[in-house]
């Protein structure tokens, strides 16, 4: 390695130490950790999930979420109750009891994309996967 390399790399350690530091602070976060590495869902797929959600959803959750004959989908409240839980938990719900008029009629990869619109708008960050039964598989929605 010649001396120009060296001290290159040398420069580099402070930005080094300071992801260290980052990512410990993320680990210390504990069910934080996969979504960060990969986030929850696509922005393409939330996208598709807010005009999905619109046509199944909107009805009885509004189109914002904020609840109408069915409670707000977004919010400390929503957080609460699914906070700590399986995102395999909040999508089986969702798949054996919504649309409430019409249980388990919306097929699963269309239930996916509104489960990634619902994670968009509580918040969770979007990354290059797209949420589905391979991915989601051991994701714990992050404690309020
Ligand atoms: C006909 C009205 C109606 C429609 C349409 C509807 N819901 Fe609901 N939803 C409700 C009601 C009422 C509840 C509360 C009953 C319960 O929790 O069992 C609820 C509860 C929920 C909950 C749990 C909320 C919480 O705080 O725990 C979720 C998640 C949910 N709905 C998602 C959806 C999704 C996704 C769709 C579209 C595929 C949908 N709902 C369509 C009426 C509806």
């Amino acid at each position: 390695m010649s001396s120009e390399v060296r001290s290159k790399s040398r420069a580099l350690q402070p930005g080094i130490v300071f992801s260290m530091l980052v990512c410990a602070g993320i680990a210390a976060s504990g069910s934080a950790r996969a979504a960060a590495q990969d986030g929850w869902y696509t922005t393409d797929q939330a996208t598709s999930g807010h005009q999905l959600f619109n046509n199944y959803c909107a009805q009885c959750h509004r189109p914002d979420l904020t609840g109408a004959a069915g409670p707000a989908l977004v919010g400390d409240a929503f957080l609460k109750q699914w906070s700590n839980k399986p995102l395999s938990a909040l999508f089986s719900f969702e798949h054996s009891k919504m649309p409430a008029t019409n249980p388990g009629s919306v097929p699963d990869d269309v239930m996916w994309n509104i489960t990634a619109y619902i994670l968009q708008k509580n918040g969770l960050p979007a990354g290059s996967v797209a949420l589905g039964q391979p991915t989601e598989a051991g994701k714990v929605l992050p404690a309020k």
